[in-house]
């Protein structure tokens, strides 16, 4: 079978950078660099691209693109014993698909409902029980919110169309996907930077506090904020490298690709930090009040923030339907990667025809996801989120980095991508490869005391239980399964295709 090929480069940067570009850059990054020294926080933020975004990015370039192979196939051909870490992140990153989805569904909802400004002055209360009907506690699912539900169909059969071709037909829509979100963060900060109280709020972005680089958190922060942007450690990058000639350029597509993630972090933090700014000063609320991460800011505060906008109605409609266009067209691309990740490694391991695996593994994905559209979705969300990237994401970058810097010969892989790539690296690289694992494993002991001081978002221990370390757990005997057992009948080897 003749493996699959991006049209262009063009393509595969964009669908990395696609990918990259997610609600990580517009929700997270904005919240995270403010409440970790502002401006200041550009120095963290760089340095762990260097030491470890920019490496680990260019080593899984390398591992897919030198393999012609997902992760778990490509690390089972470097030494046979590596393909249970490439499957490790094949089942966080289906993990995490099954409930970015229902994310991507939320968002669908309130594009929607922008169009009547359906969040009228409580987004809060339009979220938790207009959409989401949300239960009291996560062992109450008491049934579907059907809205959700609605959404999450739209998702998954976008989902399967733009990848129903593979890398022809995400070569197709992804211009768009990447283009659409830059142009609209433009226009919310034209909008933003233009109002009163704006300029406030983008100081409260950008100043710099020198003396929170003091401190271990913002260094934490930092390297977990780069590790999940550039959506490392989850298959993705290593599939996608795969789909390219072997002797194409690395490191400057890595570059590219880190510099482009950058830069829409930064445009979203313009966007948001100066909407804010504008209703703290309409509203007379401090602004620590309210910039607030995560899905808060996206579904309560900033809904709330465009209320403020001058213009009555009408305006609101129109910058609720670009914020929430925003996040959908950031995010989609983000989910599908995710989805071709598993895709990738399914069929490279059994030699399946692609297009089949595709409707299959989308349809296994579909049916799990549903668990996050239960009224108790929002929990189980919230609780799985937080576990899958401490533990699941952190372990196998931690694997990924040990492996290839301590258990194989390095410089090999620098040897393989220096000749065919514009930019040479030198040693460093392989020094830094090396040591991320150090630097990964304090991020690890640090969330894990954490937890274990205090258990997260004060959840009942039987709910940390399954939707925590059980679920971490569980990644790892999946895995585990998967390579000894069904992996085991590698079809593969006897040369068979064999029908899902
Ligand atoms: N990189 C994406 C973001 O910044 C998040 C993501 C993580 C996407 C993992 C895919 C896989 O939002």
């Amino acid at each position: 079978m003749e493996r699959q090929r991006w049209g262009s480069r063009a393509s595969f940067i964009l669908a990395a950078i696609g990918s990259a570009a997610g609600l990580g850059n517009a929700i997270r990054f904005p919240y995270v660099a403010y409440s970790n020294g502002g401006g200041a926080f550009l120095i963290p933020y760089f340095v762990a691209l260097l030491t470890a975004g920019i490496p680990l990015l260019v080593m899984e370039f390398a591992i897919g693109q030198k393999n012609q192979a997902g992760a778990p196939v490509a690390l089972g051909k470097i030494n046979k014993r590596f393909e249970y870490f490439g499957w490790w992140q094949v089942v966080c990153a289906f993990v995490i698909v099954c409930y970015y989805a229902v994310i991507m569904s939320w968002i669908c909802n309130f594009l929607v409902g922008s169009i009547n400004v359906a969040w009228g002055t409580e987004p809060m209360r339009y979220f938790t029980e207009d959409v989401l009907k949300v239960s009291d506690s996560p062992g109450n699912l008491s049934g579907f919110s059907l809205s959700v539900l609605v959404g999450l169909l739209v998702t998954w059969v976008a989902v399967y169309l733009i990848l129903r071709k593979g890398t022809e037909s995400v070569g197709k829509v992804i211009g768009y996907t990447v283009a659409a979100p830059v142009v609209l963060l433009l226009i919310l900060i034209i909008r933003a930077v233009t109002l009163p109280g704006a300029l406030e709020g983008l100081n409260y972005f950008l100043k710099p506090d020198f003396a929170a680089l003091l401190g271990p958190r913002v260094w934490i922060e930092a390297y977990t904020q780069v590790f999940y942007s550039l959506s490392l450690a989850m298959a993705i990058m290593c599939a996608y490298a795969s789909y390219m000639p072997e002797d194409s350029d690395i490191t400057n597509n890595a570059l590219i690709i880190v510099f482009a993630d950058a830069c829409v972090s930064f445009l979203a933090g313009l966007a948001i930090f100066g909407t804010l700014g504008h209703m703290s000063l309409t509203q007379g609320v401090p602004i620590q009040d309210v910039a607030i991460g995560g899905i808060r800011l996206s579904f309560d505060i900033f809904p709330a923030a465009i209320n403020t906008l001058p213009g009555g109605r009408g305006v609101v409609a129109v910058f609720g339907f670009v914020f929430f266009a925003t996040l959908l067209t950031l995010g989609i691309d983000s989910t599908f990667s995710l989805v071709e990740a598993v895709i990738t490694a399914v069929a490279d391991k059994w030699k399946l025809d692609k297009h089949r695996t595709t409707v299959g593994v989308i349809l296994v994905m579909a049916l799990v996801s549903l668990i996050f559209a239960t009224k108790a979705g929002l929990h189980w969300l919230d609780l799985v989120d937080h576990y899958i990237n401490s533990y699941g994401l952190i372990i196998a970058g931690i694997t990924e980095a040990v492996l290839i810097g301590w258990f194989y010969n390095t410089d090999s892989l620098r040897q393989y991508f220096n000749p065919i790539s514009e930019y040479k690296f030198g040693r460093w690289w392989t020094y830094m490869i090396k040591i991320i694992p150090f630097i990964l494993f304090v991020l690890l002991a640090v969330y894990f005391v954490e937890d274990i001081k205090t258990p997260y978002e004060g959840y009942a221990s039987i709910y940390q239980w399954i939707g925590g370390w059980g679920l971490i757990i569980a990644v790892g005997v999946a895995s585990f399964v998967i390579t000894k057992f069904i992996g085991k009948k590698n079809i593969a080897e006897t040369g068979q295709t064999v029908d899902l």
